[in-house]
């Protein structure tokens, strides 16, 4: 395997790159992704590619750096003939516009795509996409993987008695399903109605919840209003506990300030999207996708099922 595949990454997902290569026995490629002096993005390949499977790891989170960083790093692995680029985007920025839901906005999900392709992605791979439909923006094959096993195998460890699965939102009755099935638990819905970019107001509450532990299902925690608007109207209805499992952290602006006050217990995260300095907080438990990546690479380099990876 080690002369045939070759893991990489930009800046924006070096740890996690590293819990990737070390699941699959290799060490991450030697290129330097830094700036020039005017602050363009400079990558020099610092080995020899020719012929490989190159796996590039960088999550597109902002600034929109890391989207410029990946489509350098493709632009140079093609040039240096190197047999397959694949790019492995943990989280899949841009993806909540995707769909043109009002006049005249773009749909940036499918432009991404778009630009993925025209810089030389041979295939992707990501986890938890926003919609699943976006697989349809590309015309290369796409992998997207799921988190779900990850965090129940984290959550029947804590073995939380009366529990019930919500979705925030009724967008994500599909997702919180498959978890209250995994946990034998219940399921109720958050009739959410969004009011601008930071805030959500709760409609109602659509299922059993009253002295039940709980766990709040989501792909995304940005602001944390959804989450912390729909926790707050649980525990109205009598909730018990709350913990939240949400794969990709944004957490932008003041969502930690907001996390600390809310009645949270536990919000659950994993690495798609690294936890900086900043960002940091006793209330946020992050859980790794490295194996989960690194399995499924390791399968595309064997020619084995993905797919079966969920059955
Ligand atoms: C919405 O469809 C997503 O699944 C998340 O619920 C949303 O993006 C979370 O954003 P925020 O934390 O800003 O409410």
């Amino acid at each position: 395997m080690k002369d045939k595949l070759a893991i990489f990454s930009g800046n924006a997902s070096k740890k996690l790159a590293e819990g990737i290569a070390e699941y699959l026995g290799l060490s991450i490629g030697d290129a330097a992704v830094s700036r020039f002096s005017d602050g363009e993005i400079s990558v020099k390949i610092n080995e020899n590619v020719r012929g490989k499977e190159v796996f590039v790891v960088q999550s597109i989170y902002p600034p929109a750096d890391n989207l410029m960083e990946l489509f350098i790093l493709i632009d140079a692995f093609k040039r240096a003939s190197a047999q397959m680029v694949a790019v492995v985007v943990p989280y899949y920025g841009y993806a909540r516009q995707d769909r043109k839901d009002q006049p005249r906005v773009p749909i940036t999900a499918k432009l991404v795509a778009n630009l993925l392709s025209t810089a030389g992605a041979d295939r992707v791979i990501t986890v938890d996409l926003h919609a699943g439909q976006i697989q349809g923006f590309f015309d290369i094959p796409m992998d997207n993987l799921y988190a779900v096993n990850i965090f129940v195998d984290y959550f029947l460890k804590l073995k939380l008695p009366n529990l019930v699965v919500v979705s925030p939102d009724v967008g994500g009755i599909k997702a919180a399903r498959a978890y209250s099935k995994k946990l034998s638990a219940s399921l109720a819905i958050v009739d959410k109605r969004r009011i601008n970019d930071e805030e959500a107001e709760i409609m109602n509450i659509l299922g059993e919840v009253e002295n039940k532990n709980v766990v709040i299902v989501d792909d995304i925690i940005s602001s944390g209003g959804t989450i912390i608007e729909g926790a707050r109207a649980l525990k109205d209805k009598g909730a018990k506990d709350i913990y939240c499992a949400v794969t990709h952290p944004v957490l932008s602006g003041s969502a930690i300030g907001r996390i600390d006050k809310a009645p949270i217990k536990e919000l659950v995260v994993t690495d798609t999207i690294p936890i900086t300095d900043g960002k940091r907080h006793p209330k946020i438990k992050v859980l790794s996708v490295a194996s989960l990546l690194g399995e499924t690479i390791r399968r595309i380099h064997k020619g084995e099922s993905v797919s079966s990876l969920f059955k």
